[in-house]
């Protein structure tokens, strides 16, 4: 994880300030401050999201909170591609100039990032953290699934409370504008938005004699964020390049025999860099020093990886477990074994 020094402020679909720094960091400096200094002071927000930071300090905390969490996971996807979801790149954002171009990357980043303002501030209502919010309401009483009928118990998420705020405060920049960024930002966050919402799944608990499982409680409970990161990041390979229409309103596709665009999928309208060299204009940090594998024939082969440049190899000692035993009972007893394998970066341009 690349952290951002706390008290700087950055703008990625949502503001990004005390949300980069660590906890401790933003109390202190919600505390010193105010919530009305702190709304007051990141630069990047339209008259809205001021308001609504003002009036729900709680929330902006829990959305700034989970932000080192869709930051990892958009790392995770891209670990072995080009471009890595690294934030290191920053001038007035977290992600530097990437941002500025209407790319694929940025389609994937809009989408990642609204998906996890829902999926913290959802967790939040959950947790009890929040005054304005808490389990979802509507799941009281009785119902039915395929299984039969159940009662709800427990806290289910509320994740509609978490999208309907998510889209208030996120959307509300796109709003000021009408231009085909606006537009394709839109989009994408709200393609964000229903993905985590697709993945909540229904837990039960079993009552009844000796486990019979004739009664039962159930609530709905959101996935795993990386179901989430996944489905985006599947919608980022087929995401579709579109142009706005000739009266503003909504897509055409960019080229004639592409698929029109769903509700669900990811657009974008301009063509990515190659990520391969490090350009301060395009954001891109280029791939020398990075890792890459000799043998794969994808996109983390050093071929591919390094762009035709090369790559340097050099030994380094690993330890892993080895020699791992059962003993009766009930432990796993495993060796140390040291081991030199070869690794691989990319060499830069020269
Ligand atoms: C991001 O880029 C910086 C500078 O090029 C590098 O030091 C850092 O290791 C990179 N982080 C990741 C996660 O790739
Ligand atoms: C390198 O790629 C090959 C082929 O895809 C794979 O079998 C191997 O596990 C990879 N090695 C590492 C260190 O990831």
């Amino acid at each position: 994880m690349n952290f951002v020094p706390s008290g700087i402020c950055f703008y990625v679909s949502v503001a990004l300030c005390w949300l980069t720094a660590e906890v401790d960091a933003s109390w202190w400096y919600m505390g010193t401050l105010g919530s009305q200094v702190m709304c007051d002071n990141i630069p990047g927000l339209v008259n809205k999201q001021r308001q609504l930071c003002r009036q729900h300090p709680k929330v902006m905390q829990a959305i700034g909170s989970g932000i080192k969490d869709w930051i990892s996971e958009c790392q995770h996807q891209f670990r072995n591609h080009r471009w890595n979801c690294n934030t290191t790149a920053r001038d007035h954002n977290l992600f530097g100039r990437l941002l500025l171009r209407s790319s694929r990357e940025v389609a994937f980043i809009y989408a990642l990032s609204s998906a996890g303002v829902v999926y913290a501030l959802a967790r939040a209502c959950s947790q009890g953290d929040l005054d304005s919010c808490s389990c979802d309401p509507a799941k009281k009483g009785s119902s039915r699934d395929a299984k039969g009928s159940f009662s709800w118990g427990g806290c289910s998420d509320h994740v509609d409370h978490a999208m309907r705020f998510s889209q208030a405060f996120v959307d509300a920049k796109e709003r000021k504008e009408r231009d085909a960024r606006a537009l394709m930002n839109l989009h994408n966050n709200r393609a964000g938005r229903k993905a985590v919402k697709r993945f909540m799944t229904l837990e039960c608990k079993c009552h009844g004699v000796s486990g019979s499982c004739s009664v039962r409680t159930c609530w709905s409970a959101m996935a795993d964020f990386r179901r989430t990161g996944d489905h985006l990041r599947k919608k980022y390979n087929g995401a579709v390049q579109v142009a706005v229409n000739q009266y503003g309103t909504g897509f055409t596709t960019a080229h004639a025999h592409f698929k029109q665009p769903g509700k669900n999928d990811l657009v974008y309208l301009e063509d990515s860099p190659d990520y391969c060299v490090r350009d301060q204009d395009s954001g891109s940090l280029g791939t020398g020093g990075r890792l890459c594998n000799r043998t794969s024939p994808g996109t983390d082969g050093c071929e591919v990886m390094c762009c035709g440049r090369g790559y340097d190899t050099s030994r380094v000692g690993r330890t892993t477990k080895c020699e791992c035993k059962f003993h009766w009972c009930c432990a796993v007893l495993c060796r140390d074994c040291h081991q030199q394998v070869d690794v691989h970066t990319c060499k830069g341009l020269t």
